[in-house]
């Protein structure tokens, strides 16, 4: 313990030397993996060329150990540490990341799921075969010293296997789970399924929310709140009522903490209404994007930091880290401000989440919550229509609190009410058709861009993400139009064929496409390399070929005269009849 004392006096003594105020928490207790001076030297030094790697080490010793002895080379250095000892301190107390999990075969994994008997094109099922292989590379299990030991690792102890997005990420994520699960339950793996659930509804019960991923240092913020929507989705398989009612009081308790934690009172034209934010108030520079954080903040004064830092935190609970979606007064990550924006797709999550409860609740024969929760959905979806809709524009769009307005610009996430099932009147599906047109969308001949604008992050133009994708072609196709199915059948065969194109090229599946250039490519920007693998891109392809199996095909055929006079043509004839 002396360690830790002796690193606090030191933390303060630093701290006051430079007039800093230490005014938010950190994202995790964790003098390594979440904040201290250890985690500071290490990541400036930039040891690795990922920051994420150094605190995905687990510790030869026990952390007050570890402390203690950094504490003396610290003192030993007269506080600078050369590069060379601090690589051989690493090396002495850390082993290589990845070693507390092992890959796991999923045991409910089996040749040839039915639905592949339903894609007609030859080279389609083949690629299907391959998608539903790569789940036992994805595969992972923790290793019980996790749980025997959980100082000495910073992932945190899941007792179910699970499947991972792949690349750097090696640990579960939370909305990246729901579009893995939705191919999981194609691939009959509802065993599978069951166990990741398992996982999110235990994290609930100990930490009141699903972390963004299997990190102590992601442990303060969520993700995009889909927990459910998957329970839904496992239920619509299985229909086990018994798991559902084992765990009901778990799912209210995760919309206990986005009301009560990620809510926002806006007052409108007299009326008083209550939507939610991605807002995450910890302090300090993102562990695993530690020397990121710190130089973005350098460029501010001092005073301007945490504040920054928080917004950071934010936009990845948002799971669009980063984009133009949160910038406010410029296409710059610095004038970053997430927690200033009602984004349109997190109150579809909710509105959903509401009503699946409602149906949940009504399942289990506890009317007077369904009512509760009927009444709640409600309320959200007046405060979406008077805030968020546009009558005009013939959308949705995220709202900003401190401006008040609209934000116009592009994004898919845009129809996430229409995906949730929260509105979905023919009027309105007509106005989002008219909408995706206004905005040039159909012109895109590989997929749904992230936006029409470049400001070099991963969540913008020209890059492509498959939830995206499902966001807008589930909507469309869900709805009762038979224009707007037309339409989602079309954006799903573009997805497909970039998808199988580069699959063709380099064997791998991408977490992100660049849509711009004619060669489908991976995408690129933002803060790390494209990654493989790649859980969710894999879910929403199996679900395209589920869906559209008999009429998808590999090769472009002859381009019709253009697809979006085609379409526009689809939306005359419907709105004549
Ligand atoms: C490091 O220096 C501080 C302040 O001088 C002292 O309190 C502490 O005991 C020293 N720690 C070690 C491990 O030498
Ligand atoms: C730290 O040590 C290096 C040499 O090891 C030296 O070049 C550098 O100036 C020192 N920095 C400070 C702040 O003393
Ligand atoms: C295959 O297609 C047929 C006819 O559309 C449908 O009835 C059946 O449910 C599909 N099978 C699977 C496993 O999806
Ligand atoms: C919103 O306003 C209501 C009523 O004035 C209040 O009870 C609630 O705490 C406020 N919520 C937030 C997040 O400010
Ligand atoms: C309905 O659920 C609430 C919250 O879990 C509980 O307090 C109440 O007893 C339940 N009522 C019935 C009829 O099951
Ligand atoms: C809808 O968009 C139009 C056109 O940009 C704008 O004039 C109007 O103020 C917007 N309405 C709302 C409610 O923001």
């Amino acid at each position: 313990m002396q360690g830790i004392s002796g690193m606090l006096q030191l933390g303060l003594l630093l701290g006051l030397q430079l007039g800093l105020e230490v005014a938010l928490p950190p994202p995790c207790d964790s003098q390594i993996y979440c904040t201290g001076e250890l985690l500071r030297q290490v990541q400036m030094a930039k040891l690795y060329q990922d920051d994420k790697h150094f605190v995905d080490m687990p510790l030869t010793k026990d952390p007050d150990q570890v402390l203690s002895d950094f504490n003396e080379l610290f003192n030993s250095s007269g506080g600078n540490i050369s590069r060379d000892l601090l690589k051989t301190f690493v090396n002495e107390h850390f082993k290589d990341p990845g070693q507390e999990m092992e890959t796991w075969i999923p045991e409910d994994w089996k040749a040839s799921p039915r639905f592949f008997q339903n894609i007609s094109d030859t080279r389609l099922r083949a690629w299907a075969e391959d998608l539903h292989n790569i789940w036992k590379k994805l595969g992972r299990k923790i290793k019980l010293d996790v749980s025997d030991q959980p100082d000495r690792y910073s992932l945190i102890y899941a007792a179910h296997p699970f499947i991972v997005p792949g690349g750097r990420f090696i640990e579960f994520y939370y909305w990246d789970s729901y579009w893995v699960m939705q191919g999981l339950l194609l691939s009959e793996m509802a065993a599978t399924v069951k166990g990741m659930l398992q996982n999110f509804l235990d994290m609930v019960k100990h930490y009141g929310h699903v972390p963004n991923g299997g990190r102590v240092y992601y442990l303060q913020r969520s993700q995009p709140p889909l927990l459910t929507l998957m329970m839904d989705r496992y239920l619509a398989y299985t229909n086990d009522l018994a798991f559902l009612r084992d765990n009901i009081e778990t799912l209210d308790l995760e919309l206990v903490f986005w009301m009560r934690d990620r809510s926002v009172n806006i007052s409108h034209k007299g009326e008083h209404y209550v939507l939610n934010r991605y807002h995450v108030p910890y302090g300090g520079p993102r562990p695993e994007s530690y020397s990121k954080d710190e130089e973005l903040a350098e460029l501010l004064p001092e005073d301007a930091r945490e504040s920054l830092w928080t917004e950071l935190k934010a936009g990845a609970e948002a799971g669009w880290d980063f984009s133009s979606r949160w910038f406010v007064g410029s296409n710059y990550l610095l004038d970053i401000k997430t927690s200033q924006v009602v984004p349109a797709d997190l109150n579809a999550f909710l509105c959903q989440a509401e009503e699946l409860l409602a149906n949940f609740h009504t399942k289990l024969g506890n009317m007077t919550m369904a009512q509760y929760y009927l009444e709640a959905q409600a309320q959200r979806k007046a405060a979406m229509k008077a805030l968020l809709w546009n009558e005009t524009l013939g959308s949705w769009f995220d709202f900003h609190i401190e401006t008040r307005k609209q934000n116009h610009a592009f994004y898919p996430s845009n129809l996430s009410p229409l995906w949730a099932g929260c509105f979905s009147d023919l009027d309105t599906v007509r106005k989002n058709i008219k909408y995706l047109e206004d905005n040039k969308i159909f012109t895109y001949r590989h997929g749904i861009p992230t936006s029409l604008q470049i400001s070099g992050q991963q969540w913008d133009f020209p890059n492509a993400w498959a939830p995206l994708q499902d966001l807008v072609v589930k909507g469309l196709a869900d709805s009762g139009s038979a224009q707007a199915q037309e339409v989602a059948f079309q954006l799903a065969q573009n997805w497909i064929q970039t998808n199988f194109a580069l699959y063709q090229k380099n064997k791998a599946m991408y977490e992100k496409y660049d849509i711009s250039i004619d060669v489908a490519e991976p995408g690129g920007g933002g803060e790390y390399e494209v990654q493989e693998g790649f859980g969710w891109t894999n879910g929403v392809a199996l679900q395209f070929l589920d869906r559209y199996g008999n009429l998808l095909t590999s090769r472009s055929g002859p381009m019709l005269p253009s697809t979006s006079w085609l379409l526009l043509a689809l939306l005359l004839l419907d709105l004549l009849c």
